[in-house]
């Protein structure tokens, strides 16, 4: 059974080589800037990524995906329902996420319009410039806990 904890600096390379495999955004990040992610572990493979950028009672989750063969035994679930649970810790009220194509998966999630979007989503690198202007923008309110 896969693992989760807090990404390290030490993680970066294999954290680096995750995103890179399956095409997420990679500019705005570094080994430094780590602290609200976390990582899936099994053994010493690292397979899973998902990540935290906050804004007061505003977040952004960002950068989840799992390596290809892992995926579809529920780490990318874990993974969002733990970070909504150290989001909500954090005093986060509401989660915005973008994906390309990835939507149906976050069923609990609400597609909005991109105009609807506060200033500080707005002004991530991933809403601004690194997601393309088609990915779907997607809003969950986390005041009652559920999985994905
Ligand atoms: C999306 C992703 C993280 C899911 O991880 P996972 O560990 O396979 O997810 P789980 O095992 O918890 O859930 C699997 C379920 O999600 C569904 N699912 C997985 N990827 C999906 C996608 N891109 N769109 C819709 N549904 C998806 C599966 O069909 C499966 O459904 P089922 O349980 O009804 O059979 C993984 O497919 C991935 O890394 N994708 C590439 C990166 C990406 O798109 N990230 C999202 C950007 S925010």
């Amino acid at each position: 059974m896969p693992t989760l904890r807090a990404a390290l600096p030490d993680d970066w390379n294999r954290i680096a080589r995750l995103l890179g495999d399956s095409g997420l955004p990679i500019e705005d990040l570094s080994a430094d800037a780590l602290d609200d992610f976390l990582v899936a572990e099994n053994g010493s493979q690292l397979i899973g990524l998902i990540g935290l950028q906050r804004y007061d009672k505003v977040g952004l989750l960002r950068s989840l995906v799992v390596s290809r063969d892992a995926c579809g035994i529920g780490i990318g679930a874990r993974l969002v329902g733990a970070l909504e649970s150290a989001a909500l810790m954090a005093g986060v009220a509401e989660l915005w996420l973008l994906t390309i194509d990835a939507e149906a998966f976050f069923q609990k999630f609400d597609i909005v319009d991109r105009s609807a979007a506060p200033e500080c989503i707005r002004a991530t690198a991933e809403f601004s410039d690194l997601c393309p202007g088609d990915a779907y923008l997607m809003k969950k309110s986390l005041s009652v806990l559920s999985p994905i």
